[in-house]
């Protein structure tokens, strides 16, 4: 019987007999449903950073639901769970943001939406309605609201929609600084935000070049365009420190987050909103300064628990530290599979990587990648496809030493399976 399940960014003529079903989690390891175990090396879609299997999280989401489960937050209503994650967050927070407030919602994609909508709000508000533009990059990937799919820098995810859903965006090269002064030169007073990921992540983990971040935060602020650092896989510890923003010189009006923020165990999102962005609507009585926007969950109180227990094991465990201490760890693992003759560029930082098959490779076979991924399955690694060209790495936090070199060793196998070639020791 096929599956009646519509899986994300698949073609179900394919998977709808040919469905991956994993059953149950165990640290960075995962077991399907014939009973066969994986090591993670994505941690899922880049969120299960604290591992699965964390009873501590279950338990404090089932007491929460027991007691409230949520209730309204529009209007004056709210819940103590989300009060309590609010402060949590803005607690943490770089402190770029100026003492932030935080606007919840659901996920990465409702986050983009937020930031969108509240930075063309605040022009708006400032009495300057023609700053409309939201500028994204190349090889971008935002999430696949409306909004996202208008800024995605991958042209295939937004193909086959005719017209941009939204119109003003523009969008630049990745690193080129040069790009984004002249567009702003050109068209600063129209743009009301440029929305960058510290690393970009599903375009194929690309760092940013030294001095990138310093620069595009100057120019923004010459230009009097906010800046939005979409930390949705970057916040929470996956670079080594709690967020990205601070490891690049970013000085953000908006950090979007999600994933990491709870590890996927209740699914939470949103946008930490830095003082110049809160001041007109909270602070001084500019006159019909509100904000019309909400989602029915945003600081569910589920979400809330799930969030204040996953933050507890971070700090707790000093995940963050773990992280930097596996970085080089990672980097010298992944980088033996340089001498693998299909192997091109390998790109890491952080506690993620992606290994590039070469475009001769890709060229004579594009099909090389997924090849690669469903033998790595049976060499006992799941991972993914990054952008058609790499294999995604980006394991749990708790993923031991071993296992590093386990799941590359099997990244290496299985590419040596496809395309033939000899993995060194
Ligand atoms: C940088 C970035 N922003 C936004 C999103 C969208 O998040 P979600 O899938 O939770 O809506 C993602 C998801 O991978 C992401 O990587």
């Amino acid at each position: 019987m096929k599956t009646r399940f519509w899986h994300g960014f698949a073609d179900m003529h394919v998977v709808a007999e040919h469905e991956i079903v994993m059953v149950s989690g165990d640290g960075a390891i995962l077991t399907d449903a014939n009973g066969r175990e994986y090591i993670d090396a994505t941690a899922a879609l880049w969120f299960c950073n604290v591992g699965y299997g964390r009873r501590e999280i279950a338990d404090a989401v089932a007491e929460q639901l027991a007691t409230l489960n949520a209730y309204s937050s529009f209007g004056a209503y709210t819940t103590d769970a989300s009060i309590k994650i609010a402060d949590r967050l803005a607690s943490l927070a770089p402190k770029a943001l100026e003492d932030p407030v935080v606007f919840l919602g659901s996920g990465g994609s409702d986050a983009i939406d937020t930031a969108a909508k509240l930075a063309r709000r605040y022009w708006d508000v400032m009495d300057r309605p023609e700053k409309r533009v939201i500028v994204s990059r190349e090889h971008s990937y935002h999430g696949m609201h409306v909004m996202g799919t208008a800024l995605v820098g991958i042209p295939a995810m937004k193909s086959g929609y005719g017209a941009p859903f939204v119109g003003d965006v523009a969008q630049v090269p990745a690193m080129d600084v040069e790009a984004v002064a002249r567009l702003f030169e050109e068209r600063g007073s129209e743009i009301a935000a440029f929305v960058g990921e510290p690393v970009i992540g599903a375009g194929g983990v690309i760092p940013p070049t030294d001095g990138y971040w310093p620069a595009i935060s100057r120019l923004c602020r010459e230009h009097d365009v906010l800046l939005v650092a979409d930390e949705v896989i970057t916040g929470f510890g996956r670079m080594g420190e709690m967020f990205g923003t601070t490891r690049f010189g970013i000085e953000p009006d908006m950090i979007t987050f999600a994933k990491g923020v709870t590890s996927g165990y209740v699914p939470l999102g949103g946008v930490l909103v830095g003082k110049r962005v809160r001041t007109p609507f909270w602070d001084d009585p500019v006159p019909g300064a509100v904000f019309r926007h909400g989602y029915t969950y945003q600081g569910h109180s589920g979400a809330a628990a799930a969030a204040m227990a996953n933050l507890d094991i971070i700090e707790r465990e000093d995940l963050v530290g773990r992280v930097r201490r596996l970085e080089p760890i990672l980097d010298a693992s992944v980088r033996r599979l340089a001498a693998v003759p299909s192997v091109g560029e390998i790109r890491t930082i952080g506690l993620t990587a992606a290994v590039a098959i070469k475009p001769e490779v890709l060229a004579a076979d594009p099909t090389t990648p997924d090849k690669v991924v469903a033998a790595a399955l049976r060499h006992g690694v799941a991972s993914r496809v990054l952008r058609g060209h790499a294999i995604h790495i980006s394991p749990p936090f708790v993923i031991t030493e071993a296992q590093i070199d386990a799941m590359v060793d099997g990244i290496g196998n299985a590419i040596e399976d496809v395309a033939g070639a000899t993995v060194p020791a």
